[in-house]
């Protein structure tokens, strides 16, 4: 595909007239330059930094090792990678958890030091005096609900969420509470799409979807899975949209294939003299 032509940085404020627009907002992850300035060349709307960072690149089995200044390091290469999208960074586990004072301070220094637009993080009511407190300090905060990697010592696993009528309302309610405290968009994960469905028409923020099925406002998926990348994940929800993982063991096979049989360099790739 060829680079869509240069356009303003998307800002959080936009995405709220992307939902009234009834216009799908698209959201994928990066987590350094080279892959952001693709998926910002191919136009996606939200470029998300995901603690998942944590577990598809460092090997680690859930993001809750992952650190401010982890965050920051790939914030900054995906910010430095990208003209269009909007860049959210995720506030990685304890960096928010304790206080609104320690929240604030933390997501001040991630856009601070990345120059991103936005942060997300985690969890519902509980955290709407956090997302309320970095939104007066000028932060745009994106909420993230249902399933939430960070609790998953709590949620006892990978586990559809609000399933049950009272866990349905509850989520609902988070959704609400978020939206009351300034959150400008929310992320939905592993819900059923009636559920999703609720929660859409319940807020008038963007709801953004991910095993959430078609009717939020917008989807994200991970990109290192829907590249096929990330051989091991799997879960319903993600589409493989490339084998980049099978192209990638093919070619270096050759690499090693031509080097043992001396076919690599050849007299084309050789600075002759
Ligand atoms: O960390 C991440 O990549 C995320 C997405 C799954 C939404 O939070």
């Amino acid at each position: 595909m060829a680079p869509s032509p240069k356009r303003a940085r998307i800002t959080a404020v936009e995405l709220a007239a992307m939902k009234r627009d009834r216009r799908k907002i698209v959201m994928i992850t990066a987590y350094d330059s080279l892959f952001a300035s693709l998926v910002d060349q191919a136009g996606v709307d939200v470029i998300l930094v995901g603690d998942s960072v944590g577990p598809v690149l460092a090997g680690e089995t859930s993001p809750l090792p992952v650190t401010v200044n982890q965050m920051i390091y790939h914030g900054r290469s995906v910010q430095r990678g990208t003209t269009h999208a909007l860049v959210v960074i995720d506030m990685p586990f304890m960096s928010y958890q304790v206080s609104p004072r320690e929240a604030t301070r933390n997501a001040g220094q991630i856009l601070k030091r990345t120059g991103a637009g936005a942060v997300k993080l985690e969890g519902g009511r509980y955290f709407a005096p956090a997302v309320r407190a970095m939104v007066a300090a000028g932060i745009p905060v994106m909420g993230h609900l249902g399933l939430t990697p960070q609790s998953l010592n709590v949620l006892g696993g990978i586990r559809l969420q609000g399933r049950e009528e009272q866990a349905a309302e509850r989520l609902i309610a988070d959704a609400q509470a978020l939206e009351e405290a300034g959150a400008f968009a929310v992320v939905l994960e592993f819900i059923t799409s009636g559920l999703a469905q609720r929660v859409t028409d319940a807020v008038t923020m963007p709801t953004i979807g991910i095993g959430a099925g078609p009717h939020c406002d917008g989807q994200v998926l991970v990109l290192h899975d829907m590249l096929g990348l990330n051989e091991q994940f799997h879960a319903k929800f993600v589409k493989r949209y490339a084998e980049l993982g099978a192209a990638v063991r093919q070619a270096v096979g050759s690499f090693a294939e031509d080097v043992r049989a001396v076919a690599f360099p050849d007299a084309a790739h050789t600075h002759m003299g």
